[in-house]
C-alpha cells in the first residue's frame, strides 16, 4: 500500500520508508503537480495540534486528486530545550533557518543545564481510521557543532541513549534507532501490524 507523506522534508520520507516498508508500505512524498503543496501551519504551542491540522489539510488536498484511496501520513516535530522553557519547540523550523545551530549554542553559553528533548507527533490515516503516535528522544545540547549528517539540529543534539556522538555524527540507521521520529514511526508500525487494526 502506498502512504503519501505530506512534508517538505525528504529526510523524513526516507526515515518513514525505512520503518514502514517492513510492513509492505511504500512511503512517498505527497506532491501535487510535482511540488510540495502549500500548507498553513497554525499558531499553536502543541505539535499534536499542528499535526491534527496538517492531517485535515492533507485529507482536503487528497480529495481533489486521483490518489484518494492511498494512506496519508503527517508529522510535526521540534526541539524542546529545558533551560529555555521548551524553546524553540513548535518554532523549531523557523529558528533553525534563522539563528541556526550556532544561535542555539550562543543562547546556552551561560547555562549549565543543557537538557533537551526532540519530539515528533505522527498521524497516519488509512481507510477512515487515524493512527497517532508521539515519539521522544531525550538528550543534551552539545557545546560544539559536530557532524554533517541529517538535518536541522542534528549536529548539536546528543541523545541520552547513544555514545556521546551527536545525531549529526551518526548514520541514518543509527539515528533512527534513537530518534523521536523513529520512535513515533515504530509505534505506528506496531499499531498497524496489530491484527485487530
Ligand atoms: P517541522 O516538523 O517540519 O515543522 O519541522 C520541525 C523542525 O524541527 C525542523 O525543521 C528541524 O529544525 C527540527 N527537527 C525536527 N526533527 C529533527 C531531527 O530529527 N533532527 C534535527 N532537527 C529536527
Amino acid at each position: 500500500m502506498k502512504v503519501l507523506f505530506l512534508t517538505g522534508n525528504k529526510n523524513k520520507v526516507v526515515e518513514a520508508n525505512q520503518i514502514l516498508s517492513n510492513l509492505g508500505y511504500e512511503v512517498e512524498q505527497f506532491l501535487v503537480d510535482g511540488l510540495t503543496p502549500e500548507f498553513i501551519e497554525p499558531q499553536s504551542s502543541s505539535i499534536a495540534d499542528v499535526s491534527e491540522f496538517k492531517i485535515q489539510q492533507a485529507l482536503e488536498l487528497i480529495s481533489e486528486t486521483e490518489s484518494s484511496n492511498n494512506a496519508l501520513l503527517v508529522e510535526d516535530s521540534g526541539l524542546f530545550i529545558e533551560s529555555l522553557n521548551d524553546f524553540p519547540g513548535v518554532y523549531s523550523s523557523y529558528i533553525s533557518k534563522t539563528i541556526g545551530n550556532e544561535g542555539i549554542l550562543n543562547l546556552l553559553v551561560d547555562k549549565s543545564n543543557r537538557n533537551a528533548e526532540f519530539r515528533a507527533y505522527s498521524i497516519l490515516y488509512k481507510n477512515g481510521k487515524y493512527f497517532r503516535a508521539l515519539g521522544i528522544s531525550s538528550g543534551k545540547i552539545s557545546t560544539q557543532i559536530k557532524g554533517s549528517n541529517g538535518f536541522g539540529f542534528d549536529p548539536i543534539f546528543i541523545p541520552e541513549s547513544g555514545d556521546g556522538r551527536t545525531f549529526g555524527e551518526m548514520t541514518d540507521h543509527e539515528k533512527s534507532s534513537k530518534s523521536h521520529r523513529g520512535e513515533s514511526l515504530r509505534i505506528l508500525y506496531d499499531e498497524l501490524s496489530h491484527p485487530s487494526k
